[in-house]
C-alpha cells in the first residue's frame, strides 16, 4: 500500500485502531511539551495520576507565556513547574530560553516521532516532519504517564506547492492563502500534508510558520516530509543524528487536494477579527498603524528577524508607531546580538522584548483603544491582544517591518530592493537554560505556592440532566471567550475558583453569577464552539460552575475532547434550526442518558416551551466510557494501574 507521510508515522505508532478514516485510533506518544499557562494544570493532573517518572522519550516543560512579575503568582508557578520537572524526569526550559514551539523545533523535535503538547500551536514541529498535535493538559499528562493518545483517524489533505515564491512574498502568505481557501472551520478532523516541487525552496523554519498557523484551520495538525532541507536544518543545529528521511510514497492517495502556485502568490493580510479574513495587501494599503509587533511562535525565527533587521537598517520607525520585537528563542537573540543585527533593530527605534509570547496574548504590549496593530502572529480574535477595541491585522515580517517605517500598511514590493537571507550552516548552540531532570527524583521536594489550588473533581455521569439554558452564544465562540487569557488573568491559571468569575464574560457579563446562583446548568452554542486554543481551563472553569452539558451546532476538536475529558457532555443539535428555538433561561431536561448513550442520540425537553429536540453525541466507545466515569482522570486511574 502506498502511504502518505502522515500514514507512515501513525502506522509506526498505532496502539489501537487502523488507518481507515473516521475510526478512533490510539497512538503512542514519543515526546510531550507543556508551557506554563497550561502546564501547572497538566502537572497537577500528572501528580493525581500517581506515577514516579514520565515514560516518554522526552518531555519538556517550557516557561514562555507569563513572564510579567507584578506579584508572586508567576514566580511561584514557575518554581512549582521546575520542581515537578526535576522530580518526574522532565526537561525544564527556563524563562528566557524562548517560546516553546521555536525552541522545540530548534533543539528537541525529531522527524518521524510523535509529539503531544498542551498548546494548540504544537503542530509547529510538523515543519521538521514530526506528527505534532495540540491537546488538553490532561491528555498530555496521560501521555507522560505512558497512556496512548486517542483521535479520530483524520482525513489527509494534500497541499501541493508548485514553483517558487517571488521576492516580498513569504511562508506566511502561503498559510494565509490556505486559510483563505479553507477558512477557520475547514481543517476539522483533517491533517494538511505538504508536498510538491515548491518545497525545495522552503527551509524548516519557513515550513514551521506554515504548520504553526495550520492550527487556525482547526486541523488536527499539518506536516511536511523530512527531506534534504530537514537534514540541513538538523545538521546546522548539531543534531544530524536525529535525522531520518520520511517522504510520501509515489501514488499515495489523499482524501482531498489543494494546489498552490507559489509564483502567483501575492503578499496577504488577515484582517480583523479572524485569521481567515484574508485579502491581498494591495486592498488594505495605507491604513494607519499604531503598533507593530514582530515575533510569536509563527514568525520569530533567525531568518525572519534577519529579514526585519535588513529592512530596518539605517531607517527610523514612524513617529506614531510603537514597534516591539520578540525573538523566538535565546538562540535567535544570541545570534542577532553576535552578528550585529540586534544593534540595527535597536537603532531603528524597535523595542526588544524578552524571548517569549508577550504581546500575542496582550502580555505587556496591548494596542491603544481603537488602535491598529499589525502583527506577525497567528491569531487576531477580538480582545486576544489585550485591547477589546483594537483592530489586529496578521502579516508577514516583511509587511510588518516596512509598515513600521512608513506608519501605514505597505506592500513590501513597492519599497524594498531584492535581498536574500540564507539559513546559516551552523546555528549558535547553547542549551544552558535547559535544566536536566534529577536522577534521584524521589528525593526532590515539590514547591507549591499559595496560588496553586486543586482542580475541580468530576463525578460519574447521571442518567438525567436538568438545568437552565444559562447562556446562549453565537457561532465561532473561541476558548478566549470561554476563558479569557488576558495578562491580568494569566497569573491565576492554577486557581480555577478565581478564574470562574470571568468565564464567558466577553459574551455575557452576568453568566458566572447566574451559574453560581443556580448551581450550574447548560450552555447553548453555535457553529465551531470552542475554536482557538487547547486551553483546558475552557472546560475546567465551566465544570467548576456546574455546567453539565454544552449543546451546540458543532464543536472545535480540542475543546470537545477537553469537555469529554472533564465529564461534560458535548451534544450537537441534530437539526441546527432548533438552536433558534431555545432562549436564555429556558428550562431543559435530558432524560435516560445512560440508557441511550449507545444510540448516540438523546432527546432534550424544553419544558418552558413544551418542545423536544434531538441531540447527537459524536463520541467513540472510549469517549463514552470516559463520560460515564466522569472524565479521563477517573478512567485512566483504573486502566493504568
Ligand atoms: Fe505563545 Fe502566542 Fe504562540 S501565546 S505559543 S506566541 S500563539
Amino acid at each position: 500500500m502506498n502511504l502518505t507521510v502522515t500514514e507512515k508515522i501513525i502506522k509506526n505508532h498505532l496502539v489501537n485502531g487502523n488507518l481507515s478514516r473516521g475510526n478512533e485510533i490510539g497512538i503512542k506518544i514519543d515526546q510531550t511539551l507543556t508551557q506554563d499557562s497550561t502546564g501547572t494544570m497538566a502537572y497537577l493532573q500528572l501528580e493525581a495520576i500517581g506515577i514516579d517518572k514520565v515514560k516518554t522519550k522526552k518531555s519538556v516543560a517550557y516557561i514562555d507565556h507569563n513572564m510579567l512579575q507584578s506579584g508572586p503568582e508567576n514566580a511561584d508557578d514557575h518554581l512549582y513547574i521546575q520542581t515537578i520537572a526535576k522530580k518526574y524526569g522532565i526537561y525544564f526550559s527556563k524563562p528566557g530560553n524562548g517560546i516553546c514551539h521555536q525552541v522545540h523545533l530548534e533543539r528537541v523535535a525529531v522527524p518521524g516521532q510523535t509529539l503531544l503538547g498542551s498548546d494548540s500551536h504544537t503542530p509547529t514541529a510538523g515543519g521538521i516532519g514530526m506528527l505534532a498535535i495540540g491537546a488538553g493538559g490532561l491528555d498530555v499528562a496521560v501521555a507522560m504517564a505512558g497512556g496512548e493518545y486517542y483521535i479520530t483517524m483524520p482525513k489527509i489533505v494534500k497541499v501541493e506547492l508548485k514553483g517558487k515564491l517571488k521576492f516580498g512574498v513569504s511562508a506566511k502568505d502561503i498559510i494565509l492563502e490556505v486559510l483563505r481557501i479553507c477558512t477557520v472551520k475547514g481543517g476539522v478532523n483533517k491533517i494538511f500534508e505538504y508536498c510538491g516541487d515548491g518545497l525545495k525552496n522552503l527551509t524548516v523554519p519557513e515550513r514551521a510558520t506554515i504548520t504553526n498557523m495550520g492550527a487556525e484551520l482547526g486541523a488536527t495538525t499539518s506536516i511536511f516530509p523530512s527531506d534534504e532541507l530537514t537534514y540541513e536544518f538538523l545538521k546546522a543545529q548539531g543534531r544530524e543524528k536525529d535525522f531520518i528521511e520520511i517522504k510520501a510514497d509515489e501514488n499515495a492517495s489523499y482524501d482531498e487536494e489543494i494546489t498552490i502556485y507559489l509564483d502567483n502568490l501575492e503578499p496577504l493580510v488577515a484582517c480583523p477579527n479572524s485569521p481567515d479574513n484574508v485579502v491581498p495587501v494591495t486592498e488594505v494599503k495605507n491604513i494607519k498603524v499604531n503598533q507593530v509587533a514582530i515575533g510569536s511562535c509563527t514568525n520569530s525565527s533567525y531568518m525572519d528577524l534577519m529579514k526585519v533587521s535588513k529592512i530596518l537598517e539605517g531607517k527610523t520607525i514612524a513617529e506614531h508607531v510603537s514597534l516591539v520585537i520578540s525573538p523566538g528563542s535565546k538562540q535567535v537573540l544570541n545570534m542577532l546580538a553576535e552578528n550585529g543585527a540586534l544593534a540595527k533593530l535597536v537603532a531603528s527605534g524597535a523595542r526588544i522584548l524578552e524571548s517569549a509570547c508577550g504581546p500575542c496574548i496582550g502580555m505587556g504590549q496591548a494596542p491603544n483603544t481603537n488602535g491598529v496593530s499589525l502583527r506577525t502572529f497567528n491569531r487576531n480574535f477580538k480582545g486576544r491582544c489585550g485591547t477589546a477595541l483594537a483592530d489586529v491585522y496578521l502579516v508577514s515580517p516583511e509587511i510588518a517591518a516596512i509598515s513600521a517605517i512608513n506608519g501605514y500598511i505597505c506592500d513590501p514590493r513597492d519599497y524594498i530592493d531584492e535581498f536574500n537571507i540564507e539559513m546559516p550552516d551552523k546555528f549558535l548552540v547553547n542549551d544552558n537554560l535547559i535544566m536536566l531532570p534529577s536522577e534521584k527524583g524521589k528525593e526532590v521536594k515539590i514547591v507549591r505556592g499559595p496560588n496553586i489550588k486543586p482542580f475541580p473533581q468530576t463525578k460519574p455521569l447521571n442518567n438525567k440532566i436538568k438545568g437552565h439554558a444559562l447562556i446562549k452564544v453565537d457561532d465561532n465562540i473561541t476558548t478566549d471567550h470561554i476563558m479569557p487569557s488576558h495578562a491580568k488573568l494569566l497569573p491565576f491559571r492554577s486557581n480555577i475558583p478565581y478564574l470562574s468569575n470571568y468565564c464567558l464574560t466577553p459574551c455575557d457579563e452576568k453568566f458566572p453569577e447566574r451559574a453560581k446562583k443556580l448551581g450550574g446548568g447548560i450552555i447553548i452554542g453555535g457553529v465551531n464552539y470552542g475554536q482557538g486554543s487547547s486551553r483546558e481551563h475552557a472546560a475546567l472553569v465551566p465544570l467548576y460552575l456546574g455546567i453539565k452539558a454544552v449543546i451546540a451546532k458543532s464543536f472545535a476538536r480540542i475543546h470537545k475532547q477537553n469537555l469529554i475529558n472533564n465529564g461534560i457532555l458535548p451534544l450537537r443539535f441534530k437539526n441546527a434550526d432548533d438552536y433558534e428555538d431555545i432562549d436564555l433561561m429556558d428550562e431543559l431536561l435530558i432524560n435516560d442518558i445512560l440508557d441511550k448513550l449507545n444510540q448516540n442520540i438523546l432527546t432534550i425537553k424544553n419544558t418552558t416551551k413544551n418542545k423536544e429536540y434531538e441531540l447527537i453525541l459524536d463520541a467513540s466507545e472510549r469517549q463514552k466510557k470516559m463520560l460515564i466515569a466522569g472524565g479521563l482522570l477517573n478512567l485512566i486511574k483504573k486502566s493504568l494501574f
